[in-house]
């Protein structure tokens, strides 16, 4: 799962405004370092034995590098993001690279964070709602994917993405942070009967589950200890690397890749 990626390079990566509480205009990246940091990122992907493409990013777009907000992706077909305002000007370079790949692309009707709150696990999608996406959004997702929609709703603006509050590690193994969802919305994860890794807030708010995994190795950031040691315990090769730039967006590793391969549903349309 998860070997085929798109990226945008970091190289028009600022903080022009705030639209979530990991950002701050008078804290800026710096350009060199964010370059690199950037960078490892995709060598670790390559060196996983990952595909990564490469979207060269637009310098009216500062955001752009969080490349997992343009949609999802399942088969040959994607559904648009529909970020806030600060970050329309992304839609139609990643609408246009789409579909010049012969991507199916559907507009979302109503805001969406695209794979920030869509995450696939098999047959599921792991939906958040709440923050950067409307509810409505779910229906759409199950029509046009055909995916069972687990709905999961974060508890406020510092889970503004589902990708900050729950990590997929494989098909059966979720990691994430409990304090980060709404208690329904616990209930209903703890009722997938999946294999569960919990996370705790501290972890979870350095962008520990911001992760990207294909079940043998996790890419994740640096420094959180406890869960890293965890997916070592369970066999998974974990590659720990840099994000201090990015965080200044409000992003880690997941955030800067949008998977384009999440396997086509088997059930017959
Ligand atoms: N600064 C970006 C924003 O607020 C960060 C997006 C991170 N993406 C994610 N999938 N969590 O939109």
């Amino acid at each position: 799962m998860n070997s085929e990626l798109l990226v945008c390079d970091a190289k028009n990566f600022r903080v022009d405004y705030e639209i979530n509480p990991y950002m701050d205009t008078t804290v800026q990246p710096d350009p060199a370092a964010a370059v690199a940091e950037h960078e490892a990122i995709v060598a670790a992907h390559l060196a996983a034995g990952r595909r990564v493409e490469l979207l060269p990013s637009a310098s009216e777009c500062p955001d752009m590098v969080f490349t997992a907000n343009a949609a999802v992706v399942r088969g040959n077909r994607a559904v648009l993001g529909s970020p806030p305002p600060e970050r329309k000007a992304e839609v139609p370079y990643f609408q246009d690279w789409l579909v010049g790949r012969g991507y199916d692309v559907v507009e979302a009707p109503y805001p969406f964070s695209g794979q920030g709150d869509a995450l696939a696990c098999g047959d599921l999608l792991l939906a958040g709602f709440g923050q950067r996406t409307d509810p409505r959004m779910h229906a759409v997702l199950a029509r046009e994917l055909d995916y069972e929609v687990v709905p999961l709703q974060t508890v406020g603006p510092r889970w503004y993405d589902l990708d900050l509050a729950v990590g997929v590690i494989d098909t059966r193994t979720i990691a994430y942070c409990p304090d980060a969802l709404d208690a329904p919305s616990r209930r209903r994860l703890q009722g997938l009967g999946l294999d569960l890794i919990e996370v705790s807030v501290d972890e979870a708010a350095r962008f520990a589950l911001n992760l990207v995994s294909d079940g043998t190795t996790v890419t994740m950031t640096k420094g959180v200890a406890r869960l890293a040691g965890e997916l070592r315990t369970r066999g998974l090769r974990v590659i720990e690397l840099e994000t201090t730039q990015l965080a200044k967006g409000g992003g880690g590793v997941r955030c800067t890749a949008l998977t384009l391969d999440n396997p086509p549903s088997r059930r017959q349309p």
